[in-house]
């Protein structure tokens, strides 16, 4: 474990005590850091090993998809990555998003909260954004060198900025003060699951998660606008097919299978 300063001290005794059989083992808790995303991805290049795990108390530039950014402070909430080194093509990668999801739909939810997924990468509860996630592979030429999968869950956090006011949540706005956990409690459950995830993924692929997936959302048969760069696409949502991509009836009579952008319910 490398431990900086002691704004993470609380988290410390997972690795003392792992609840995991191989993921986090290596854990890197950080006081402050730029993304969690750039640091693991900077041990990456470095050599460190699949299942490192890297935890921030705080990030100064933490990073959503599409070029959002990713409210970070101090003290709250967890902000965690880990580097995966799969023995699969790049094209395969992308469905890790989905088990990530789905770990922590779980996680959650062993701690008392239901919550909903939407494609490819957010966790709601109560239609307020609780969790999210930000996969990114590095490559060298057709071979996937390794995945550094992000997420934040926000924990503790009770009084978000008004921007993010009506559209986030957080562990303790959901749950009764006195069922709220704590970061510790709330990383050890998310280690748990994604180990879980993570292991059926690399056994089954996509396959062995979509269904899972499809289990905890409620996007399927709704209509929804992609944004995917330039590209817009309305229409109804009406399958995730096994690998991951998203099957849209368009407005336009054209079935559209989606693999990136941003959706929202129309
Ligand atoms: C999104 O929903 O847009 C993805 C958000 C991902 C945020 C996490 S926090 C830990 C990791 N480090 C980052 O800079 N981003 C991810």
């Amino acid at each position: 474990m490398t431990l900086s300063g002691g704004e993470l001290r609380d988290l410390a005794g997972l690795a003392a005590a792992p609840v995991t059989r191989w993921l986090g083992h290596e854990l890197v808790l950080l006081d402050e850091t730029t993304s969690t995303n750039d640091e693991a991805a900077r041990l990456g290049r470095d050599g460190a090993h699949h299942g490192l795990v890297i935890v921030a108390d705080t990030q100064t530039r933490g990073r959503g998809r599409q070029g959002h950014g990713w409210y970070s402070p101090p003290g709250e909430n967890l902000y965690l990555s880990a580097l995966l080194r799969l023995d699969c093509p790049p094209r395969l990668a992308p469905p890790l998003t989905l088990a990530a999801g789905v770990a922590v739909h779980d996680a959650v939810a062993s701690l008392g909260v239901r919550a909903t997924l939407d494609w490819p990468n957010d966790v709601r509860a109560g239609g307020r954004k609780l969790a999210g996630i930000l996969t990114e592979t590095t490559t060298r030429g057709q071979t996937l060198e390794f995945v550094v999968l992000g997420i934040g869950l926000d924990v503790g956090t009770t009084a978000f900025p008004p921007e993010l006011q009506p559209i986030a949540t957080s562990l303790a706005l959901e749950l009764a003060p006195a069922s709220a956990p704590s970061r510790a409690h709330a990383l050890a459950a998310l280690l748990v699951e994604l180990e879980r995830w993570l292991d059926r993924f690399i056994a089954g692929g996509a396959a062995a998660i979509v269904p899972a997936w499809r289990e905890r959302s409620e996007l399927i048969g709704t209509r929804v606008r992609v944004q995917d760069g330039a590209r817009t696409v309305t229409g109804i949502a009406h399958a995730l097919d096994e690998e991951g991509a998203l099957l849209v009836h368009g407005d336009d009579g054209a079935h559209h299978r989606i693999f990136s952008g941003e959706v929202t319910t129309a």
